[in-house]
């Protein structure tokens, strides 16, 4: 199956995604009774407190192809190094935030959006905050980046054929597809949309977890994220 095409109704998709965003982005806040508030104490002295640049690890890739597993080791490997972290993790999110969605298209984006803004609020907090959702649109997860901020968005794209994850299947959720118990999966009944320029790649198929971590850890130094090795080991 193609990464980009061959989902029956992908054209309608795009055009209610586009319509949906264009809705979003040009959206005013409800009340008009509100004005922002400027704190006193800003995210540049956070992030000096912290040791640390606020950013997102935003993972997208098929199910199973490890968005999970590599956000919380990257997550445990930096709290060992001292530095502070957090992972919005898809089905976690669902339990509450984003509760009331499912998984057709309007949804999948609103569910974007939701955690963009929330992910933006703790990179403010100067947070280092991995989110592992699927993410299937490209132009959701490019709202994402708007909201966020490019410089401080990093898209790492899982690249795992979708026999693989189906092999791997750590939900079983694949064989609840086969079974025709779920509808909309992605990578097999809905569209999963490959970054074209992400700023990390990694092909977990035939590659540890530590060694993904490793990869996703030497990004980080190399963009200067963590500033300082982390306070832990200052001590
Ligand atoms: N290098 C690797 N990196 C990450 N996971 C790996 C790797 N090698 C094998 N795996 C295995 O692949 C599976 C990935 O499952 P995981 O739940 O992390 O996927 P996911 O992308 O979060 O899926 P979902 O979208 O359904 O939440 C795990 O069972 C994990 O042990
Ligand atoms: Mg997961």
């Amino acid at each position: 199956m193609s990464k980009e095409r061959g989902h029956p109704g992908d054209a309608a998709r795009r055009v209610q995604n586009a319509v949906l965003r264009k809705v979003v982005e040009t959206m005013d806040p409800k009340s008009k009774n509100i004005v922002f508030h400027q704190g006193t104490v800003t995210r540049e002295d956070r992030e000096q407190r912290l040791g640390q640049r606020g950013c997102v690890l935003w993972f997208t890739g098929l199910s199973g192809s490890g968005k999970s597993t590599i956000a919380h080791a990257v997550e445990l490997r930096l709290f060992q190094l001292g530095h502070l972290c957090q992972v919005l993790d898809g089905d976690n999110i669902r339990h509450g935030l984003c509760r009331d969605l499912g998984f057709g298209a309007t949804d999948r984006t609103e569910n974007i959006r939701r955690i963009a803004e929330v992910a933006k609020l703790s990179t403010e907090a100067g947070l280092v905050v991995s989110t592992a959702f699927i993410s299937p649109f490209r132009a959701d997860r490019d709202q994402a980046r708007t909201v966020i901020g490019s410089e401080r968005f990093l898209e790492v794209f899982l690249d795992v054929p979708v026999d693989e994850c189906e092999r791997r299947d750590p939900k079983g959720l694949y064989a609840k597809v086969r079974r025709g118990e779920i509808p909309e999966f992605t990578g097999i009944s809905s569209p999963y949309e490959a970054p074209v320029s992400p700023e990390l790649t990694i092909p977990t198929a035939g590659m540890s977890i530590d060694e993904s971590v490793d990869q996703v850890v030497a990004y980080l130094q190399g963009r200067g994220f963590l500033s300082s090795p982390g306070r832990e080991s200052e001590r």
